[in-house]
């Protein structure tokens, strides 16, 4: 038999490493079998997912399935996220976890002109009104958590709708040239105010409806759910914002009471976690609006804060503070932004949508 290619040798042992190992196989010959890949592999190119150790072609049509399809995708999934959809075991996620990290160069350190050149590629869409623009260093953020949180008319569902048009626009207008996902827990998408404010612009409505992938969530499983779908459209049409409007209404409706309160934060996370992961991953905007409740112990300054807890103000990149002012206005306060100072900007609603 002539010779095989060495990456043929390689896929052979590693898709053997799948098989269940039996109680009578020798463990020499596996031990062997181990060492012997681990020395082809170090220094290997990994291209594709199966020049990850352990991943034959099955799991890797499962992964793929799953929307792991990318080695970037599998640097950033946690083992468990890996066991459950590959059905490997946790050791074994890891290992292909570690060699994906190494391999699209996430979890190192790069010096900090390398990450500025980065983030030079970061996207912004406007908002229609320049001083929130400026406010918010130059729009809504890609690779980014934007998250606007105020009272019930505030304006947050507005601006959402605002920003699925904006994105549309070529980038020297304001926008990314992309589509938009909007995933509605409030029954609060109207299609029709996106017609309004398209025409109002002189864009065509049709083409701007069009672009904007829209699915009602009815309950937060279903809503981390649509997340998850959200991946498929993104790699077939360009996807340049994804809305969640309202991130905490179903969390905060399903679990009530102390008791449920970890149990929530923990899939709050995990959420936040798939938001971020898309956001970085294809360089898009995550939108996401909030609601407010009262803050009992206030006695000075706003009764209200953000609901969430820790878990969402730590994860949000950008937090703006969204409330009405005199004579329609409407104020947006930033908070805790990791690099602009914080301050507020006005703006208005009309019948165009978001201006100053
Ligand atoms: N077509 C429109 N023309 C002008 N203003 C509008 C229009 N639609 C909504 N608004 C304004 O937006 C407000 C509702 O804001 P909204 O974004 O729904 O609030 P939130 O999502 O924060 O609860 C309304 O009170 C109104 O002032
Ligand atoms: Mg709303």
């Amino acid at each position: 038999m002539a010779r095989k290619k060495k990456s043929d040798d390689i896929k052979e042992l590693e898709e053997f490493e799948e098989v269940p190992i039996e109680e009578e196989s020798n463990l020499e010959d596996i031990v062997v079998a181990e060492v012997v890949k681990a020395k082809k592999s170090k220094g290997k190119k990994v291209e594709s997912l199966e020049d990850l150790p352990g991943v034959g072609p099955a799991t890797a049509e499962k992964l793929r399935e799953a929307g792991y399809d990318a080695i970037e995708a599998i640097a950033v999934a946690s083992p468990l996220e890996l066991k459950e959809v590959a059905g490997l075991s946790e050791g074994a996620a890891l290992k292909i976890i570690q060699a994906a990290r190494e391999a699209a160069n996430i979890g190192t350190f790069v010096t900090a002109d390398e990450y500025y050149r980065k983030r030079q590629t970061i996207g912004r869409i406007t908002t229609g009104s320049k001083a929130l623009d400026k406010l918010l260093g130059g729009g809504i953020e890609t690779q980014a958590l934007t998250e606007v949180f105020g009272q019930f008319g505030s304006g947050k569902t507005q601006l959402a709708h605002q920003l699925c048009v904006n994105v549309q626009l070529l980038p020297e207008e304001g926008g990314l040239g992309k589509g938009a996902i909007y995933i509605d827990t409030e029954n609060t998408f109207r299609p029709e105010r996106i017609k309004q404010i398209a025409e109002l612009r002189g864009l065509d409505p049709e083409k701007v409806l069009k672009n904007i992938f829209v699915s009602r969530a009815f309950n937060s499983n279903h809503q981390m759910l649509l997340v998850q779908k959200a991946e498929e459209l993104i790699k077939e049409h360009g996807i340049g914002l994804v809305v969640v409007d309202s991130l905490m209404a179903h969390f905060r409706s399903e679990y009530i009471g102390r008791g449920s309160l970890a149990e929530r934060q923990q899939k709050l996370g995990k959420h936040l976690s798939d938001l971020h992961r898309i956001a970085n991953l294809y360089d898009l905007a995550v939108f996401v609006t909030n609601q407010v409740q009262a803050k009992p112990d206030a006695f000075f300054g706003d009764p209200t804060r953000p609901i969430g807890g820790h878990i969402l103000a730590h994860s949000a990149t950008v937090r703006v503070y969204l409330r009405k002012g005199k004579a329609g206005k409407r104020i947006a306060r930033l908070i805790d932004s990791p690099h602009l100072p914080e301050g507020e900007a006005t703006f208005k609603i009309t019948e165009k949508g978001i201006e100053d």
